[in-house]
């Protein structure tokens, strides 16, 4: 305790006060939070106004929340945090999926469709088939796995971002595995796409010089009895973006080649029309 509260010994003063601090992780969350703030601020030295500045931009991105736009977790997505959370979280053996960020364009319930679907309703884009197995990690096929997936169109935009132009549940889908583990769907090449600028992370980006560019991307949740689900992406080799992912949730396991297939038989026996795009996802779950 202290009537002279000073430079030096705020920080000090500070931490003193959670000495008594009767919930153990709340004691070092709040010191940890303090000694890095006031790292911070010793560091960065903020006048009056620039203060104020940062206080106000958290304020904005409180308010640019509601129940479809959530700002603060893009800010912790274009720090890099959501993914380092999601990392820490998520520490698994090599042979297995790894996980990456969920984002906002999830949705609880994506359509349950049989294997084979096309969940393209808007009927633009390049055709893209989707194979995959679910397997655990000594590659054994489950069966009765499901497979969510979404992802944006060719213009790179999902259909929650234009409600009334694309139809409701484009581009999602629920799929099961079948006996031998496998599934698959018919889509078109995703986009690389922005996160939205229209608000106050978005505008921080862009005043920093950085992009605000997602590469193209599939995303899927891998469900099985008995093992983990794994949040992922599939990541399209060879996209602008593949190495500067505006909020850092590539990983090289994930990247895959997508490539043309130019054959009128291939693509008559998935229903497809020629040349289509093709990519195989084998998704490895921990058991539980
Ligand atoms: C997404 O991939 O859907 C996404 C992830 C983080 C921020 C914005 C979008
Ligand atoms: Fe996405």
């Amino acid at each position: 305790m202290t009537r002279n509260f000073t430079e030096e010994n705020a920080t000090a003063e500070v931490l003193s006060r959670y000495a008594d601090c009767p919930d153990p992780r709340l004691k070092e969350v709040s010191e940890a939070i303090v000694r890095h703030l006031h790292a911070l601020i010793r560091e960065v030295e903020p006048t009056t106004a620039e203060w104020m500045q940062a206080l106000e931009f958290l304020t904005e991105v409180g308010q640019k929340c509601d129940d479809v736009r959530q700002e603060f977790i893009l800010l912790s997505d274009v720090f890099g945090v959501s993914t380092l959370v999601d990392a820490i979280n998520n520490r698994k053996p090599a042979e297995a999926t790894e996980s990456t960020v969920l984002g906002p364009f999830h949705m609880v319930e994506s359509p349950a469709y049989p294997n084979g679907e096309n969940v393209a309703r808007h009927g633009s884009g390049a055709p893209l088939v989707v194979t995959g197995t679910v397997t655990d990690l000594d590659g054994k096929p489950l069966r009765q796995a499901k497979v969510d997936i979404w992802q944006a169109n060719e213009d790179g935009f999902y259909d929650v971002q234009k409600p009334g132009e694309l139809p409701d549940l484009n581009l999602r889908g629920l799929f099961t595995t079948e006996e031998d583990g496998s599934f698959w769907f018919r889509s078109v090449l995703p986009s690389y796409y922005p996160i939205p600028t229209d608000g106050p992370v978005g505008k921080m980006v862009l005043a920093s010089g950085r992009h605000p560019n997602r590469p193209a991307h599939i995303h899927f949740i891998g469900m099985a009895e008995g093992h983990e689900p794994i949040t992922s992406h599939l990541f399209v080799e060879n996209d602008p973006y593949i190495e500067s992912d505006v909020v850092f949730g590539v990983k090289e396991s994930l990247v895959r080649e997508f490539d043309l297939v130019d054959d009128p038989v291939r693509a008559a026996e998935y229903g497809v029309a020629n040349p289509f795009y093709h990519v195989h996802n084998t998704i490895s779950l921990v058991k539980n």
